[in-house]
């Protein structure tokens, strides 16, 4: 079984809600130190409040698209602050249709300083050895099974996620020889309050469940794949894209064998 110690400080963010939620929950259940990095006070003192351990769960309160160049600065005040970093899981992120029509620069901007830049310019910061525990350490970064797909209204957020697995893969590359291990996971549609708020908006939701051989994913089906990926369990992977996607890809296709 998994299961890590105080001293073991892992920065999730998107603590807020959804997956990283999930994540930081399960991680501090489990022993670990956990700073739970998002905007909404309130949202992060409910995750604190869910936690086994919430002596061992600190909020940073940030917009992480604001500033985006100086991110690494931001995790290197976390490290002076709290102690090394043994982990990092980027779990925070939005999701926004926009069909050709509608699509602009400005959308285009918003979608990638949230789902890409930001993430980039925080990898930075945790690969910086002065900011990890080094050997052992690992980030795990969401991306999506919307970067295989080929779904209406997603060029932008599908792109955002298709480049962010590119770039991880390749900062993985990087640091291997350091012992530092980099994967993204990529699930499909999970019941966060990110897709419940698409299928209210009536744009997929039209029995889009019955797509799911095994129904819509529960945060923990996400949570336990991105905990064991961050824990010495996982010691010999990196570089790799882990679906979460109960068979479902490109949009709605269930594979059959
Ligand atoms: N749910 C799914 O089915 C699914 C599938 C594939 C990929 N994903 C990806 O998984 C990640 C999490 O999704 P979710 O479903 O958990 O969504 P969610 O419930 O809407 O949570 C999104 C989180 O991101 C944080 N966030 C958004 N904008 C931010 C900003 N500018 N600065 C700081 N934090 C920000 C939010 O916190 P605040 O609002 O408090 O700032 C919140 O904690 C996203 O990257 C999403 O694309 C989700």
């Amino acid at each position: 079984m998994i299961k890590f110690t105080p001293e073991q400080i892992f920065l999730v963010t998107g603590a807020s809600s959804g997956l990283g939620q999930g994540v930081a929950i399960m991680l501090n259940n489990l022993g670990a130190t956990v700073i739970g990095v998002a905007r909404n006070h309130d949202r992060l003192i409910e995750t604190r409040d869910k936690c086994a351990h919430p002596e061992n769960f600190f909020i940073e309160e940030r917009d992480l698209t604001l500033d985006i160049d100086t991110l690494p600065t931001f995790v290197k005040d976390l490290r002076e602050k709290y102690g090394k970093f043994r982990g990092m899981a980027l779990c925070h992120g939005i999701s926004e249709l926009a069909p050709a029509q509608m699509l602009t620069y400005d959308h285009l901007i918003k979608m990638f300083n949230c789902d890409y830049f930001s993430h980039l310019m925080l990898a930075k910061g945790f690969v910086d050895r002065r900011n990890n525990t080094g050997r052992g350490a690992a980030l795990v970064a969401i991306s999506s099974f919307a970067a295989d797909s080929t779904n209406r209204g997603m060029a932008a957020y599908a792109g955002s996620k298709s480049a962010l697995r590119a770039s991880m893969k390749c900062l993985a590359n990087e640091v291997s020889r350091f012992g530092i291990r980099i994967n993204t996971v990529s699930p499909s549609d999970i019941k966060t309050p990110m897709v419940l708020r698409g299928f209210a908006s009536t744009v997929r939701g039209y029995g889009f469940e019955d797509l799911y051989p095994f129904g819509l994913g529960e945060v923990e089906d996400v949570a336990n794949v991105i905990v064991f990926l961050l824990s010495d369990d996982a010691k010999w992977i990196t570089r790799q894209d882990w679906g979460i996607d109960c068979g479902v890809r490109g949009g709605g296709e269930v594979v059959n064998d």
